[in-house]
């Protein structure tokens, strides 16, 4: 895992985009979006790149990686229409190649299962973006989720329910989910997960110093072969080797300049 401490939540955004951004100046990518609170500085950022810098998604296709269940696609508070209002609409990532689980599908096993075959068929995903919640989920993986469960249908926690509850006017958060699994997100061939504010310090520690277990659903990011961590201080204070996360932060950022004036 390789810890990135940033100054504040734009910082975060900052350093999230410029991940996002080397993969995408390489050809063609596969991302993978997360919704929620926490990578809105990721896509303010983007977005700016875009607009102002010729950043373009012109080549990409990009997964969402969860859909709440029931809710059709042109529900404000689908995931669909969150991730387009929030991001893709400020893009030039064409429509047709952004892909997200149908959560009004009639047939919800069906649907899990062309998902995971859809992001197969893209060639899996190269840059998968994550926030974490409170409990330390990723997606809608809820406590206890299999470390290798793929796309499927989810039960929330009444803990994520009541956070997400702030989204709905009338504060009624569907029961149900479609979420790729544990074993579909360490698929990914990246995996940069944002997180800030001091609710998650202690899902963040748990993630990054605690056992791997299903109890932390984001701990399975300790076997992914490259997870970056980008944290704003109150999401990272509770983390015990911050001193050392910092001297190697330091040190690879002297070697990608090194290699880029050397490049
Ligand atoms: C939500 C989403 C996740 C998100 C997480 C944290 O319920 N399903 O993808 O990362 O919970 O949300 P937030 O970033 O708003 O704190």
């Amino acid at each position: 895992m390789q810890i990135l401490l940033c100054d504040s939540p734009d910082h975060v955004g900052r350093r999230a985009a410029d991940v996002i951004e080397a993969r995408l100046r390489q050809g063609p990518a596969v991302l993978g979006l997360a919704t929620g609170g926490s990578p809105r500085t990721t896509y303010k950022e983007l977005i700016r790149r875009h607009q102002e810098e010729q950043l373009s998604f012109a080549q990409a296709t990009a997964f969402t990686l969860d859909e709440y269940a029931g809710l059709p696609p042109s529900h404000e508070q689908s995931y669909y229409s969150t991730i387009r209002r929030e991001f893709v609409d400020h893009v030039d990532l064409p429509l047709e190649r952004l892909i997200t689980p149908n959560g009004d599908a009639p047939d919800l096993v069906a649907e899990a299962n062309r998902y995971d075959s859809a992001i197969s068929a893209a060639g899996g995903v190269d840059v998968q973006v994550l926030g974490i919640g409170a409990n330390g989920h990723i997606g809608f993986n809820e406590p206890t989720s299999s470390l290798d469960s793929r796309t499927r249908v989810k039960t929330l926690t009444r803990t994520t329910r009541e956070d997400n509850a702030r989204f709905f006017a009338d504060g009624q958060v569907p029961r149900l989910c479609l979420t790729e699994g544990l074993g579909t997100i360490r698929d990914a061939k990246l995996a940069v997960l944002v997180a800030m504010g001091e609710n998650k310090a202690e899902a963040v520690r748990l993630m990054v110093e605690g056992p791997v277990s299903a109890n932390c659903p984001a701990s399975v990011l300790q076997m992914h072969r490259h997870a970056i961590i980008i944290l704003d201080p109150q999401a990272a204070a509770q983390l015990s080797s911050l001193e050392y996360y910092r001297e190697a932060q330091e040190f690879n950022d002297d070697l990608s300049l090194r290699a880029r004036s050397a490049g």
